[in-house]
């Protein structure tokens, strides 16, 4: 098992290239959250659980914040994954390191101090992760991404699930890939954005290794079947 996989790993560097497959609870039942962790664990599950906290302000839709993030903490023994869709993330992202998240992602679009964020946030006892919206250049934050273990690279527009993929951003994840490649970088290289049984293995193939899905697992019958039909895509 890749040593990411697991919350004892705080702290080590995340670098092998296994995949993780991470459900989006915003699709989810958010009145019984509880149940909807449980119904993607298990054998072949869910490797993370990604928790979309957004502001309406940095994005133009309000989920959940820190009070959830700390009742989730409870409930679920998965590894949460805040992507934090807000303004002033030097503010509020360590609150969820603190509440026992594994990996906090501030947008590189709103972080105001992006080098101190990602130690504030190991200081915490967290992953650190950069997100890139669309049209965020990745050779702009080659050198902050140094200090950071997660990149998510958005394959949507932030804001809502149930969008399409862009195929255009499959350009970034192959120079990203590269630079883990060549060790200039030692991130994951997440996708979050339209994920499905079909977009899955166009990111995988463009060097993706930890993939968020939100509708393609929380829409489907059997979300459980669902997270160990988009594992067994990526690895063939
Ligand atoms: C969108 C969120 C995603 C969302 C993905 O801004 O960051 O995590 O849940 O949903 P799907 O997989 O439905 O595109
Ligand atoms: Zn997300």
């Amino acid at each position: 098992m890749c040593a990411h996989r697991s919350p004892s790993a705080v702290g080590t560097r995340l670098t092998c290239v296994a995949s993780l497959i991470a459900p989006s609870i915003l699709s989810a039942d958010f009145a019984h959250l509880a149940d909807e962790a449980a119904a993607v664990s298990g054998g072949g599950g869910a490797d993370w659980l990604h928790v979309d906290v957004m502001d309406n302000h940095f994005v133009p839709n309000l989920t959940l914040g820190l009070p959830v993030v700390k009742s989730l903490r409870a409930a679920t023994d998965l590894p949460l994954d805040c992507h934090l869709m807000i303004d002033d993330p030097d503010r509020w992202a360590v609150g969820f390191a603190e509440a026992g998240a594994y990996n906090v992602t501030v947008h590189a679009e709103a972080v105001a101090d992006p080098v101190s964020m990602a130690l504030d946030l190991r200081a915490a006892g967290a992953k650190a992760g950069l997100s890139l919206k669309p049209g965020t250049d990745l050779d702009d934050w080659v050198e902050v991404l140094r200090d950071y273990d997660t990149l998510l690279i958005m394959t949507v527009e932030p804001g809502f699930g149930g969008q399409s993929f862009m195929p255009e951003m499959m350009d970034k994840v192959r120079r990203a890939r590269t630079m883990v490649q060549t060790g200039h970088l030692t991130v994951v290289v997440q996708v979050d954005g339209g994920i499905n049984a079909d977009t899955i293995a166009i990111a995988a193939e463009a060097g993706a290794d930890c993939f968020v899905a939100g509708s393609a697992v929380y829409d489907a019958q059997d979300p459980l079947a669902a997270v160990r039909a988009l594992r067994r895509t990526v690895e063939r």
